[in-house]
């Protein structure tokens, strides 16, 4: 599989088996992100993976859609705000950008150990904080359930911009 033909594999999944995944491909997946690059290679994430089913409770209860309790794994993808990379000439933050490769990272990988993910960041992130007794520093920024996809069903392709909609020469 190249690399178009992995990104292309990869869907928002919004049905899962209940099977869990083995350690081995949640190793296999959660390394994939430790190697994520990073502004400065600074490295501003922290990854809670849900073990108890208290835990998953919770947060389950920051996105209360049914689809999302069907998956038998959350990752909670948090910036750390102090560790990021701030550029110096204006102080943009960028921890957002580093989560955002590294949750891309975990996507790909579980794709292509054949595992369905789905980026969620439309939860109460407040809620979650407080209910996970984050730190401070710490912001949820992206919920990432996974597992196996529901093989009754359908994943239907979604549509793209088409190259020349997005791409300008200059
Ligand atoms: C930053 C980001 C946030 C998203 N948040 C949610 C979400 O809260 N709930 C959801 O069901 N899907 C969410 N998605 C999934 C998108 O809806 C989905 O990626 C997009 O429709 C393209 O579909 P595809 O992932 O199947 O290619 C999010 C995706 C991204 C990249």
């Amino acid at each position: 599989m190249n690399f178009l033909e992995l990104a292309q594999k990869r869907h928002s999944i919004r049905s899962y088996t209940s099977e869990p995944v083995s350690q081995e491909k949640i190793d296999y997946i959660l390394e994939c992100a430790r190697i994520a690059p990073s502004a400065v290679n600074f490295q501003p994430w922290h990854f809670y993976i849900a073990r108890s089913e208290e835990v998953l409770q919770k947060i389950r209860q920051s996105y209360p859609r049914e689809w999302f309790s069907s998956a038998p794994h959350i990752i909670v993808c948090c910036i750390q705000h102090n560790e990021s990379w701030h550029r110096p000439t204006d102080q943009k933050d960028h921890g957002d950008i580093d989560i955002a490769i590294a949750v891309e990272h975990i996507c790909l990988a579980a794709a292509e150990q054949s595992l369905g993910t789905c980026w969620v960041c439309n939860f109460d992130a407040q809620f979650l904080h407080e209910q996970l007794h984050l730190p401070e520093n710490e912001e949820p920024a992206v919920l990432i359930p996974f597992g196996h996809p529901n093989p009754n069903k359908e994943v239907k392709p979604t549509p793209r911009k088409e190259l020349q909609e997005i791409v300008s020469q200059i």
